[in-house]
This record gives structure tokens, sequence and C-alpha cells, in this order.
């Protein structure tokens, strides 16, 4: 089998393909195919081990996939309900690794894709779609009708923030950093739009909410625009931390969160995922039916060779990526 490898923490640009022994699924597992692998902004990380989690080297970056089951382990007992039998399409949450056309994963790891839906599409959706149904819903406890903004909303994370926040009911201001981003943000469905490189955050936002503030912050950025957000939450708001894209991990005023009795809420989808796997199958299950009703409609940025990993990874580098980078293994 063909594998995109790390053999050192010097960035996507070290990244080499070499041939492995396709590896044989232990009990418990089962061997899958993979088709298409998705990227996301923690490739840029885990390749310098700068991301909290550090795989021993050497490991193949890409933490999503969608592929075909072709062995079941001993001990697994075909369940086509649960998209574990030889040939099941399937996606599936990895962390790292799937950046090789064969990978074992636990057979409770994998969703079994519909048939609506393209390996495109589910390849790419469980860690932008997943955080946001897991941080809206489950953290964010969003209510039909409160207003929620977005930022960094153009980016993978925020266009499915965006997508499933209306989805739930949410009234939503995106916020990014250049006028072509926002309408991208538009075309997925946003209420309002912020720029945050022309316009003051804090009073953008107030303004976009009838001066009482929003209900949620969706944060993938962190750094200074961190604080400006939520002097603009509203009573009993919901801040939600979900990255530091802009690189700087901020500090906030814990007088702030005492005056509007509003929570800052943690979100690590990975972790949840760990945790309470039949809530993340139960979610993806969701997020799947409204993919394949077109109710969200997953943004590709481009479709790329094995080959080309380190230079699709730069995309998300260089802050050039409209949505899913996605490897393809053929
Ligand atoms: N908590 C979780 O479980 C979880 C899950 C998924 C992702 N995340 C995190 O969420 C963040 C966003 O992920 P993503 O996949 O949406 O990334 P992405 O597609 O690269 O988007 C990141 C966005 O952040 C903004 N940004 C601001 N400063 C930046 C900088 N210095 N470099 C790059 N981007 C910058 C950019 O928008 P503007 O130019 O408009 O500012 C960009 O659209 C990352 O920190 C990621 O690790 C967390």
């Amino acid at each position: 089998m063909r594998a995109a490898l790390c053999t050192s923490l010097e960035g996507p640009d070290a990244i080499s393909i070499i041939d492995l022994a396709t590896p044989t699924p232990g009990p418990g597992e089962v061997l899958v195919r993979v088709n298409i692998a998705a990227l996301n902004f923690l490739d840029t990380l885990i390749t310098r081990g700068k991301y909290q989690i550090k795989p021993q080297l050497p490991f193949s970056p890409a933490a999503e996939i969608a592929g075909i089951v072709e062995a079941l382990g001993d001990g697994v007992e075909p369940d086509p309900e649960r998209g574990v039998f030889i040939g099941a399409r399937i996606c599936c949450f990895l962390g790292w690794g799937g950046a090789r056309s064969h990978i074992v994963v636990a057979a409770d790891r994998v969703v079994p894709i519909p048939d609506i839906v393209s390996d495109e599409a589910a390849a790419g959706m469980s860690v932008t779609y997943g955080t946001a149904l897991h941080g809206l819903k489950d953290r964010g406890r969003l209510q039909a009708g409160e207003t929620v903004a977005i930022l960094g909303a153009s980016g993978g994370a925020g266009l499915a923030a965006i997508e499933i926040a209306k989805r739930l009911g949410g009234r939503v201001i995106a916020a990014a950093s250049t006028d072509e981003r926002l309408l991208l943000c538009r075309e997925h469905g946003a209420d309002e739009i912020l720029n945050y490189t022309t316009s003051d955050l804090k009073s953008g936002l107030k303004a976009l909410s009838q001066g009482r503030g929003v209900d949620i912050v969706y944060d993938c950025v962190g750094g200074d625009h961190a604080q400006l957000a939520l002097r603009a939450l509203a009573w009993t708001g919901r801040y939600l931390v979900i990255g530091f894209a802009a690189g700087k991990i901020p500090s906030l005023p814990l007088n702030l969160v005492l005056l509007k009795g509003c929570d800052i809420c943690g979100v690590f989808w990975g972790e949840a995922v760990a945790r309470d796997p039949a809530g993340h199958r139960a979610n993806m299950r969701e997020i799947l039916g409204w993919i394949g009703e077109g109710v969200l409609t997953p943004h590709i940025h481009g479709t790329y060779p094995l080959s080309q990993i380190g230079s699709a990874i730069g995309l998300l580098d260089r802050r050039e990526a409209r949505g899913k980078v996605l490897i393809t293994m053929s």
C-alpha cells in the first residue's frame, strides 16, 4: 500500500510517499481501503509537532477518510446497520493516519455512508460538521431564534458551523477577514456578515444583534478577536472555544463572564468522540442524513493526489483554503 508519511516534524513539505505492507485487522478491527482522505487545519500543526496530540513518528496525516471495508478482524460480526461488512461504504474519524491507501480501525468507529452521499462529501464532514453539531447543540445548547456569531466563518470549521446553526434554527452572523470570504459565507446561508479587518468586531456584533449582544460566539480564530467577541456576548450567552487559527491563545477577563452571567465552553470534539462513541455515531447519522437531503452542502476547495499532500496542506497553512481540501488515493 502507499502512504504519505511524516518521518520528521519539519512540516508538510517534508512528507514522503512510501510503499508499506498492507496491514491486517486485529481483533475488533476492520481493514478499510481509503478512497478519499480529508485535511484539516490541524494537519498544519500535527506535521510540525505543534498539535495537542503528538503521534509517534513516523505517522500519516489526515484525520478523516471515506472508503470501503475490505476485511473484518477476529470477533467482528457483520452488522450492516453500522457499516460493518465487507464492501460497506464507510467514513471514519481517525485523528491522524488517513493519508494512506489502507488503514485498520476499530469496528465501532466506522459510520455507513448513505447511497445518496458521495465519498467526497462524506470524507470531509466528520470534523467540521461533527464539531459544529457537538459544539452548537451539545455544548452551546443553541435554541431556535438565537443569534450565533462565527469567527473564521469562511474556513472549513466555520462554513460547517454556519450551515448547522441555520439547520438548528439560529440566526447567523459570519465574521471573516475579507469581503470575498464573506461572500462565500453568504452563499452558505449566513444571515449577516461582518468584516473584522475593516470594522470593529465588538460594535459590529452589537449592531447586528440590535444592541443586546449575540447568544453564542463560535470562535475558530482566537487571538485578538476573542476578547472583542466576548464583550459582544448577550446575558447568559455561551462562548464556544473552537480553535486558535490566529496562532495566539487569548486570555479572557473573568469579570466579563461574571457580569454577563455567561459560559465559556471548551469544545474538544475529538475527545468527545472517544468518550461517547454512541453519541458521536448518532450525530454523524444526523449529519449524513442532512447532507443526503441537501440541507448541508459540504464545500470542497479541491481534490489532490496523495503525491501532492504537502502542497495541499500548504493551502491551509497560507489561509488559501475555502472549504475542505481532499486527498484522493487513486
Ligand atoms: N475544537 C475542536 O474540536 C476543533 C475541531 C475542528 C477544528 N478546530 C480548530 O478550528 C480552527 C479552524 O479550523 P479550520 O479547519 O476551519 O481551518 P481553516 O479552514 O484553515 O480556517 C481557519 C480560518 O481562520 C482564520 N484565520 C485567522 N487568522 C489566521 C491565521 N493566522 N492563519 C490561518 N487562518 C487564520 C481564517 O479566516 P479569516 O482570514 O477570515 O480570518 C481562516 O478561514 C483551527 O484552529 C482548528 O484546529 C477545532
